[in-house]
C-alpha cells in the first residue's frame, strides 16, 4: 500500500471515530456518574441518595410528542378531530439524526414538547373543558400570541388522547413582547404555572404521584426538612387553606416558582439556562455537579420523575411513593441537553459607550475576581453565612472560602441546603428579571441601591409574608459614589 493510501485509510478511520465520539450518548442513570454527583447536605454531611440504575431502567419508557392546546376561536379547522384519531408519535427518532445540529434541533422539540408524564389526564370532562378553553377559569387567561393556552399540551398516547402540562417550557421560556419566545430565561408571567395547577392532581410540588397524600401532606412533603430543629415547613401541616395559599402566592411570580426540596418560604428564582456556561455546578446552591452534557440529562430526569429524596437516614417518600413512574429515552434527554447547552443570549441592544468604559474599570477592580470574563463567573462556590465546610469538601469542590452574606436560608434551611451559593454568571444580566438567589430584587438599580440594606427596605421581588427582611449581603459596589455606581450598571447592561 502506498504511503498516500495508508494515510487516507488512517484519515477516514479517524474521521469515523471522531464522528462516533461526538455523538457518544452518555447514559443518563449511570451509577458511576451518580455516585458523587449530588453535593452533601451541610447539616448532615451526607450526599442525597438516588434510585439505582436498575430501578431507573426497569421503569417504562415514555416517548410521546405533544401538541398545543388552543383558546376559543384560535384552533385551526379540524385540528382537534385529527389529534383524537392520530396515532402516538415518538418525541425523538434518533435513527435519522446525524449531525450535532440535527440533534440540537431534535432537542428543541424535546424541550418544548416534553410534558410532565405523571400529570396527564384522560377524563372526558377535563379534556372537554380544555378543548377551546370552555370554562370561566380558562376564558380568563390571555392566550399566547399564536392562540395557544400557556402550560397545556395535548398528548397522543397509547391510552388515547391526554391533556398534559408543559415541563421545561412552563418555567424556562420567556414570552417576548413581539409574540416570539426565548428559551432559557424564566417565564415572564405565571399563567403556565397556574394552568399546570389546574391539570395536575399530584399534590404539592411533586412531579410524580404521591399515593396516600392529602394536598396538605403532599405540600409538607415537598419542602419538609426533618433534620432541622424548628423547621419552618412543619407549620404547613396545621395552616388553614387561605394561610397556606398566601405563603404559596408569595413564592410565585415572574421568574419565580417553588421547587420540590426547595421552599415556599425560601424560594430559588428560576435561573437563566443561557447563563449555565462557565458554571461547574447546578442550582443556586450547587445541589449537583455540572461535569458535562450527561449531568444536564441527569438533572432533567431527576426533576421530572427520578428524585428518590433520601437524605442519609431521612427518607422523604413512603414505600408506595418511592417509584420511578417512567423514563424518557436517553436519546431524548441527550438531545434536550445539547439544546440547553446551545442556548445563546439575544443580541444586546445596549451600546458600549464612554460610561460603560468607565464602569468596566470599576468592575475590573471590584468584581472580576468573582465574576470573571468571559462568562463573568469564576465558576466557584461561596459560603452561606454560618457554614464551615470540612477540609474534604474544600478539596473536592472549587470553593472561594468567603461569604457574601446574602440570606442564608435556602442554603442552610432547605433540602437544597449545601451551605454554598454559586457565583452567578453576569452574561445577559440586562434582560434577567430577578437578581440574587431568591429573586428579591428585580432591577440592577435596586440591586446596587444601598438602601436595600436598611432593615425597613421593602424589596420589589420576593418577600416573605411573615418575616419581613431587607436584602442583606453582596455589598460590593454599594459604597461607590453614585456616579460610579451608575456607570457600573451601564457596563453590566452591556454584558
Ligand atoms: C416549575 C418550574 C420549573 C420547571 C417545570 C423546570 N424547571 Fe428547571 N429550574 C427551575 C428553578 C426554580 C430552578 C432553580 C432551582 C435552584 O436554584 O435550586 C431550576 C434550575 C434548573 C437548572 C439549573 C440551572 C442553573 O443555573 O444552575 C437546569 C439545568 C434546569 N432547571 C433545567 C430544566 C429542564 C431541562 C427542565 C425540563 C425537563 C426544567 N428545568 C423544568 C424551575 C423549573
Ligand atoms: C466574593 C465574590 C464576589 C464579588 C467580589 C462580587 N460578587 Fe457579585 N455575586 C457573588 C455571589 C456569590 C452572588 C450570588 C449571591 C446570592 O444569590 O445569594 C453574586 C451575585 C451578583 C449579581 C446578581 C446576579 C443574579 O443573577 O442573581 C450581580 C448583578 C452581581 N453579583 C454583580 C457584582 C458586581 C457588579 C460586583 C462588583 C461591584 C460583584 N458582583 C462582586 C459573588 C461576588
Amino acid at each position: 500500500m502506498s504511503l498516500r493510501g495508508v494515510s487516507f485509510v488512517f484519515l477516514s478511520v479517524a474521521l469515523r471515530l471522531s464522528a462516533q465520539q461526538a455523538l457518544q450518548i452518555p447514559k443518563t442513570w449511570d451509577e458511576e456518574m451518580l455516585h458523587e454527583w449530588a453535593t452533601p447536605i451541610a447539616a448532615l454531611s451526607v450526599r442525597p441518595g438516588h434510585f439505582s440504575a436498575k430501578e431507573y431502567y426497569a421503569s417504562p419508557v415514555d416517548n410521546y410528542r405533544s401538541y398545543p392546546v388552543y383558546a376559543a376561536g384560535r384552533e385551526p379547522a379540524g385540528y382537534f378531530e385529527r389529534l383524537r384519531k392520530a396515532k402516538p408519535e415518538p418525541l425523538i427518532q434518533p435513527a435519522g439524526l446525524k449531525t450535532k445540529a440535527e440533534w440540537i434541533a431534535a432537542g428543541k422539540r424535546v424541550f418544548e414538547e416534553s410534558d410532565i408524564g405523571s400529570f396527564r389526564r384522560y377524563e372526558a370532562d377535563i379534556i372537554e373543558e380544555f378543548h377551546l378553553a370552555k370554562s370561566a377559569r380558562l376564558a380568563r387567561l390571555t392566550p399566547r400570541k399564536d392562540g395557544t393556552i400557556p402550560g397545556a399540551r395535548w398528548v397522543v398516547t397509547d391510552r388515547g388522547l391526554a391533556l398534559g402540562a408543559e415541563n421545561c417550557t412552563q418555567c424556562h421560556r420567556r414570552a417576548l413582547p413581539d409574540g416570539g419566545v426565548l428559551d432559557g430565561p424564566g417565564m415572564s408571567d405565571t399563567a403556565a404555572f397556574f394552568v399546570t395547577g389546574m391539570i395536575a392532581t399530584v399534590p404539592g410540588l411533586s412531579a410524580v404521584p404521591l399515593p396516600g397524600d392529602s394536598s396538605t401532606t403532599g405540600t409538607w412533603r415537598s419542602f419538609a426538612v426533618p433534620w432541622l430543629p424548628g423547621d419552618i415547613h412543619e407549620q404547613i401541616k396545621t395552616m388553614d387553606g387561605p394561610a397556606l395559599g398566601r405563603v404559596f402566592l408569595a413564592s410565585i411570580g415572574p421568574d419565580l416558582t417553588p421547587r420540590w426540596s426547595g421552599s415556599i418560604f425560601y424560594p430559588a428564582k428560576i435561573p437563566d439556562l443561557i447563563a449555565l456556561k462557565g458554571q461547574k455546578y447546578i442550582d443556586a446552591t450547587a445541589t449537583h455537579k455540572l461535569r458535562g452534557t450527561g449531568d444536564i440529562m441527569r438533572y432533567a430526569a431527576l426533576v421530572s420523575y427520578a428524585d428518590i429524596s433520601d437524605f442519609g437516614t431521612h427518607r422523604l417518600l413512603t414505600d408506595a411513593q418511592r417509584k420511578i413512574p417512567f423514563h424518557l429515552p436517553d436519546e431524548a434527554l441527550y438531545a434536550m441537553a445539547l439544546y440547553v447547552e446551545s442556548l445563546e443570549a439575544p443580541a444586546n441592544p445596549n451600546p458600549f459607550d464612554a460610561r460603560a468604559a468607565a464602569g468596566k474599570k470599576i468592575f475590573e477592580r471590584d468584581c472580576s475576581a468573582c465574576h470573571t470574563p468571559p462568562f463573568y463567573t469564576s465558576g466557584k462556590l461561596t459560603l452561606a453565612e454560618g457554614f464551615t465546610p470540612s477540609p474534604a469538601l474544600l478539596r473536592e469542590y472549587d470553593v472561594l472560602p468567603v461569604s457574601v452574606r446574602t440570606d442564608a436560608s435556602l442554603a442552610m434551611k432547605t433540602r437544597k441546603g449545601t451551605g454554598f451559593y454559586k457565583i452567578p454568571s453576569l452574561r445577559g444580566v440586562w434582560y434577567r428579571g430577578r437578581y440574587l438567589h431568591d429573586g428579591a430584587v428585580t432591577s440592577l438599580e435596586e440591586m446596587f441601591n444601598p438602601a436595600r440594606l436598611d432593615p425597613a427596605f421593602v424589596p420589589s421581588g420576593f418577600k416573605s409574608i411573615d418575616t419581613h427582611r431587607a436584602v442583606p449581603g453582596h455589598e460590593f459596589g454599594l459604597r461607590l459614589p453614585a456616579a460610579d455606581r451608575a456607570n457600573l450598571i451601564v457596563f453590566l447592561k452591556t454584558l
